[in-house]
């Protein structure tokens, strides 16, 4: 078996390196209840592919947090959290590193989270997903570098092939079915034909995930640089309507988000959630988030398409004023706008958006409610139309001072009030039109 120890030692980073050898060097003391320690799945894998590994993950036999707690106070780091899997988080001025107890899985059912029992790094690797992932390296001082890889991980790496370990690896673990992809993609591999038909025969057992796996898993494809490629792939493969028959990729939706993906700076996630689901109607949206169950601010992005479609014949209109456009964004996420922006016709439609992102949407009046009560306005309805009817009155270029915008107090205070008084149903201009503005109705 190769060698991987000058890999080691230019690949990883200094202090990670002096952090595996702390760990050889206690596993090899026999101090911490265990004699062998390895550096295991993914960072192997790209250590071979002469990547940059990301986060390493340290598997030792025996009792992972117990090695953990050892190996934390071995180098000034603490142990963050340890989990029923018999894995621990040490962050350590060193970095953050995984360590996790050499053990294998059985499901009890399909798509379940597993049972685990502690045992060798035979079976440790045996319960892997893909070849690539399932090799390991040995940091302890005697056999440091010292590659395992009973399954042909390495001969994998070689030929680019992504390959299950056995036949019902995707039914055990269906989020398998996503990471097929994302690695495919992501790593430039193809996956070995029984992968390919296995994973088109599992995909049913997609609907047997959990909203909340399925969910994560989605995340970290959409943090992919290359996430419109995997949805590309996706969905020729079928994955994306055995998630949900209600989502399908669109061109424009892709197109987008290579758009936003090559933008400088980070690049909110909402964003690409927008563009994924841009083409959704009403029902669709419920259907999706009836099975991923995402957060509010995911919910309101998803069922953001259909309601853009609500306005969008309005923003044709010529002559909208500032205030009237942001009443009209008013219950749509930015990132669903953001999305048309960029994917939307360049018509009226497009001028309105970008006037919105540039200007409209951060206009404030300058009097804030805190003020308004300390001059005796009373908290409730009346303030808040007030506020309101500031805001519209700066964005539409009536008030552009504080003189202005408390002149404005003046003018329609006692109005509010009056109609407050009688029950909300006393004339005047509301919060203004364009024939007749806020305040006209002040004497
Ligand atoms: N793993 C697995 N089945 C899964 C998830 C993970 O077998 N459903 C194993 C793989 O060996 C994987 C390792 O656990 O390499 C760590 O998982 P994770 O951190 O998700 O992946 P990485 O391989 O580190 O990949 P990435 O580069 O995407 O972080």
């Amino acid at each position: 078996m190769p060698k991987l120890a000058s890999l080691l030692e230019s690949k990883l980073p200094a202090n990670i390196v002096e952090l595996l050898h702390a760990a050889g060097e206690l596993a090899a003391s026999g101090d911490a209840g265990t004699s062998e320690a390895y550096l295991v799945g993914g960072s192997v894998r790209d250590l071979v592919l002469g990547r940059e590994p990301k986060d390493p993950d340290i598997v030792v036999t025996g009792n992972g947090p117990r090695f953990a707690r050892a190996l934390a106070e071995k180098i000034g780091g603490t142990v963050t959290s340890v989990s029923q899997f018999g894995t621990a988080i040490i962050d350590s001025p060193h970095g953050r590193v995984d360590v996790a107890t050499a053990r294998t899985e059985t499901y009890s059912s399909p798509a379940a989270l597993p049972d685990i029992t502690p045992s060798t790094m035979d079976d440790d690797l045996q319960r892997r997903d893909f070849s690539v992932n399932a090799m390991a390296v040995s940091v302890l001082p005697g056999a440091w570098g010292d590659l395992l890889a009973p399954h042909r991980g390495f001969s994998d790496a070689a030929r680019r092939r992504l390959r299950i370990l056995h036949d019902a690896s995707f039914q055990d673990d269906p989020t398998r079915i996503l990471r097929a992809v994302r690695y495919e993609v992501r790593l430039g591999f193809s996956m070995a034909v029984d992968t390919a038909e296995a994973l088109e025969r599992d995909l049913p057992y997609l609907d047997r995930l959990s909203s909340a796996r399925l969910l994560a898993e989605l995340k970290k494809l959409l943090m992919e640089p290359k996430r419109a490629d995997i949805l590309r792939r996706a969905e020729a493969l079928g994955i994306i309507g055995a998630i949900s028959p209600a989502l399908r990729v669109t061109e424009s939706g892709l197109k987008a988000m290579e758009h936003f993906g090559t933008s400088a700076g980070e690049i909110d996630e909402l964003l690409y959630v927008a563009c994924l689901t841009s083409s959704l109607t009403g029902e669709e949206a419920e259907a999706v988030i009836a099975r991923l169950q995402p957060d509010r601010d995911w919910q309101a992005v998803i069922r953001g398409a259909a309601a853009f479609r609500d306005v969008a014949s309005l923003l044709e209109s010529p002559d909208l004023l500032p205030s009237e456009i942001v009443e009209l964004f008013a219950r749509i996420p930015v990132p669903v706008i953001e999305f048309q922006r960029v994917a939307g016709p360049k018509t009226r439609q497009r001028e309105h958006i970008e006037a919105f992102l540039r200007r409209h949407r951060d206009i404030r009046a300058e009097t804030t409610g805190d003020e308004l009560k300390a001059q005796g306005v009373p908290s409730g309805p009346v303030l808040g139309k007030l506020l309101l009817e500031l805001k519209n009155a700066r964005l539409d270029g009536r008030v552009s001072s504080r003189e202005e915008e408390l002149d404005l107090v003046r003018r329609r205070l006692p109005v509010l009030l009056g109609r407050e008084a009688n029950g909300g149903h006393a004339g005047g201009a509301g919060q203004g039109t364009r024939d007749q503005p806020a305040g006209a109705a002040v004497p």
